[in-house]
């Protein structure tokens, strides 16, 4: 549940330290290139739902000597951001605890906004990017990015790793996220009022030995969180989460093991 939101979300990968940890390998590079064309130094920018902060650094470099703000539910990955942007140096970025919900700015106040795997979590995306819209001076750009998670495939598939991915949504729904919004991203743009919308979809693929074994970590990782809450709420067992996870493991280590993860972005300007 976001503090104050009267959304009915609860964040699904809350209290995951290791999965919190694998957000900090995301980058400018391989998590926002889509935004880095539209953006100026000097931009004041805004990032939501920023995690450990590690995009949000490279934001800060991009967009030099504009001021960076990231804003999170999570104290905990609020104080980590500000640990990173201290080691790193980046004395333009800080970080505030606030909801997406309700953003602690002033209307048109940000130059560009953004937000990399939030709106997945949240019940209503559309509540979310029109604050976000709020607080985007006309002119101002928004970019956002998420896996719609109605396509991702593992091949071979199995009868277990088809019982993750239909638990995987379940859970995700039980929580009130939109496991499948990211699809609609152009028209939750255009219906916000942005103009010149633009959206596209990028296919993350694990083919080579080392990218199907550390997919097979990763997915084993964030599956083994998610699964908590199956087993509270009395869907599966543990023994069965094991064999699910086992599983996954097994896929990892198949020389002939394929995956795929749709991401998808869309750009679009304030009027
Ligand atoms: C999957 S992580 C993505 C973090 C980062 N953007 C990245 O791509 O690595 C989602 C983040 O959104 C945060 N979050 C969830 N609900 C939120 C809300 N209503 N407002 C702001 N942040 C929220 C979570 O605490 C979490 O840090």
């Amino acid at each position: 549940m976001t503090e104050d939101s009267g959304e009915p979300e609860r964040y699904s990968l809350n209290d995951a330290p290791s999965v919190e940890r694998s957000f900090a390998t995301r980058t400018t590079d391989n998590s926002a290139r889509f935004f880095l064309p539209h953006l100026k130094p000097g931009f004041r920018l805004l990032d939501c739902g920023c995690g450990p902060g590690s995009i949000t650094i490279g934001l800060a470099r991009a967009v030099e000597p504009g001021e960076v703000v990231g804003i999170d539910t999570s104290r905990g990955q609020i104080e980590a951001a500000r640990r990173q942007a201290a080691v790193e140096r980046t004395d333009n970025v800080r970080f505030e605890e606030a909801s997406v919900y309700e953003l602690p700015f002033e209307d048109e106040s940000f130059d560009a906004v953004f937000a990399n795997a939030l709106l997945i979590h949240l019940s209503v995306p559309s509540k979310a990017v029109a604050e976000m819209r709020r607080v985007l001076k006309p002119g101002g750009v928004i970019g956002i990015r998420d896996a719609d998670r109605g396509f991702d495939l593992r091949s071979p598939g199995t009868p277990l790793l088809t019982e993750m991915f239909d638990l995987w949504t379940r859970i995700l729904v039980h929580n009130g996220a939109s496991p499948f919004y990211a699809r609609n991203q152009k028209q939750l743009l255009v219906e916000a009022g942005f103009d010149r919308v633009s959206a596209t979809a990028f296919p993350l693929t694990y083919d080579t030995p080392d990218a199907t074994r550390r997919n097979a970590a990763g997915t084993r990782n964030v599956f083994e969180s998610l699964a908590r809450t199956a087993i509270a709420q009395g869907w599966i067992d543990a023994a069965r989460v094991e064999l699910i996870s086992n599983d996954i493991s097994a896929w990892g280590e198949n020389p002939a093991a394929f995956g795929l993860t749709l991401w998808f972005s869309a750009v679009g300007w304030r009027r």
